[in-house]
């Protein structure tokens, strides 16, 4: 249906945009310095993080089983798996991230070490990058490339 097709992609581009916004404000509290309320702000966004990823995976999944053109599409379509690939690539590399801020939160005592901080920054910048990849893909099968 034209309409359930419009709305999830609505849906999805709305997800998809969150998550990039969410990066970015990951990377703008995730410096030198870092502590506080900070610290819980950095923990709250990283929550929301978690819970649009999974929003973006039933939303997709939602697109391929209900979107006009059919499953079948796509799941014979290169591009759409090597979307999958970086996308799954995408939440490997968070996984680094989310247990430091955890184990940030729970220490509680004073600023981050600086060290530790330029880690995880190296961590969300693979995450960014690999999430343009998923972009690059995105825009590759919904025009047939990669059949
Ligand atoms: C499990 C995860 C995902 C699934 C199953 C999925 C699935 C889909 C499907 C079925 C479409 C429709 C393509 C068409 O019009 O034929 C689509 C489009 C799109 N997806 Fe995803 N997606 C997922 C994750 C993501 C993520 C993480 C991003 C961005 C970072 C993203 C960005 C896009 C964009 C920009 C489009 C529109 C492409 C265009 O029309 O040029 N998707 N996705």
């Amino acid at each position: 249906m034209q309409i359930v097709d419009l709305l999830l992609a609505i849906l999805h581009h709305f997800l998809v945009f969150s998550l990039a916004g969410i990066l970015a404000a990951e990377l703008v509290l995730v410096r030198p310095g870092l502590a506080g309320q900070n610290l819980g702000l950095l923990g709250r966004i990283d929550g929301a993080y978690g819970g649009v990823a999974m929003a973006v995976v039933v939303v997709g999944v939602g697109r391929v089983v209900f979107g006009l053109k059919g499953w079948e599409y796509y799941v014979g379509n290169h591009a759409f798996w090597g979307k999958m690939v970086a996308f799954v690539i995408v939440g490997l590399l968070s996984i680094r991230p989310t247990m430091r801020i955890i184990a940030w939160r729970r220490s509680g005592t004073g600023a981050v070490p600086q060290a530790e901080i330029l880690a995880v920054r190296s961590w969300i910048k693979g995450e960014v990058a690999f999430l343009a990849l998923v972009l690059v893909f995105a825009a590759a099968m919904a025009r047939g490339i990669g059949a």
